[in-house]
C-alpha cells in the first residue's frame, strides 16, 4: 500500500520583495495510514509551513509530494481543492470558527464546499458533533463556548468529511492544559480509529502521546524517531465510543 503521506526534497520559498527566504528546505518524509507524529522544532522552523504544504493548503516550490501515491504537483488547483476537502481536516491553535454562526453551522461548512445537501450536511455534521461530545450545544453560537468546546467544534468540521488525514497546528497551545488534555484525548481516540494525525506542539508532553516525533530545524528535518507511546492510556475514554 502506499504511504499516505510521502515527500521528496520539499522545499519551499517565499519571496520577500526581491529576495527569496527558505521556509522549507529539501524536506523527505514517509507517513504510514494510522501514523500519529508530532512535529516539533523552534520558532520559525517551518512546521506550519510543511502543514501546509502537506494539506495542499499551498504549493512546494520544489520537490515532490505524493498523496496516497498521487503526485500533488500534477494536480490543477480544482482537483488539489477536492482532494484537500474530501480527505483531508484542518484543525488551528486559533479555531476560525465563524463566531455568529452555531456548532453546526460551523461543523457542516466543509460539507458547503463539497456540495452535498442540506439534511445529508445536518447529519453527518450532528455526528461530528455529538462524536467531539458537543452534541447538547448544536445550536450554541461558537462566540458563546468555551475555549475547550470550540476547539472541539474545529475538530468536529475537521473530521466531517471522514478524513484520512488530519493536520493539526497547535491544536492545544490556545487551551488551558486540562481543555489541552481533553482535545489530546480526542485526537488520540481518532487515531485509534485508523485517522492519520499530524501534531505541531510545542508542547514535549503532548508530543509524548505520538507514536513518532519529527524535529525541525531552519527548515530541515533535524531528528525523525519513533517513541514508545505514552506510558498509560490517557483517562477519558474515546469520544463516541
Ligand atoms: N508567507 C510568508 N512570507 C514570507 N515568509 C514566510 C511566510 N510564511 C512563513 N514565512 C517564514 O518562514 C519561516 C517558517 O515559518 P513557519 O510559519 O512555517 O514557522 P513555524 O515553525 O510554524 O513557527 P511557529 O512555531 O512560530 O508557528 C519563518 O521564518 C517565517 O517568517
Ligand atoms: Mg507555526
Amino acid at each position: 500500500m502506499d504511504p499516505i503521506i510521502r515527500t521528496q526534497g520539499l522545499s519551499k520559498d517565499h519571496r520577500i520583495g526581491r529576495q527569496s527566504f527558505r521556509a522549507l528546505d529539501k524536506v523527505s518524509l514517509t507517513v504510514h495510514a494510522g501514523e500519529m507524529v508530532a512535529v516539533m522544532g523552534p520558532s520559525g522552523s517551518g512546521k506550519s509551513t510543511l502543514l501546509h504544504l502537506l494539506g495542499c493548503l499551498d504549493r512546494a516550490s520544489s520537490g515532490a509530494y505524493w498523496f496516497r501515491g498521487r503526485n500533488v504537483a500534477g494536480l490543477a488547483d480544482q482537483d488539489l481543492a477536492r482532494l484537500r476537502g474530501r480527505h483531508i481536516g484542518f484543525v488551528f491553535q486559533s479555531f476560525n470558527l465563524l463566531s455568529r454562526a452555531s456548532a453546526l453551522e460551523n461543523a457542516e461548512l466543509p460539507l458547503i464546499y463539497a456540495g452535498l445537501p442540506r439534511r445529508a450536511r445536518r447529519t453527518k455534521g450532528q455526528a461530528a458533533l455529538e462524536r467531539v461530545g458537543l452534541g447538547s450545544r448544536l445550536h450554541h453560537a461558537a462566540s458563546t463556548l468555551s475555549g475547550g468546546e470550540q476547539q472541539r467544534v474545529a475538530i468536529a468540521r475537521g473530521l466531517v468529511n471522514e478524513p484520512a488525514l488530519i493536520l493539526a497546528d497547535e491544536p492545544t497551545g490556545a487551551l488551558d492544559s486540562s481543555n489541552g488534555h481533553d482535545i489530546l484525548v480526542l485526537l488520540k481516540a481518532l487515531n485509534a480509529t485508523g485517522i492519520t494525525i499530524l501534531i505541531v506542539t510545542h508542547d514535549a508532553s503532548v508530543a509524548a502521546h505520538a507514536q513518532r516525533q519529527v524535529r525541525l530545524l531552519d527548515g530541515s528535518v533535524a531528528s525523525d524517531r519513533r517513541i514508545a507511546r505514552s506510558l498509560e492510556p490517557l483517562a477519558g475514554g474515546a469520544p463516541g465510543a
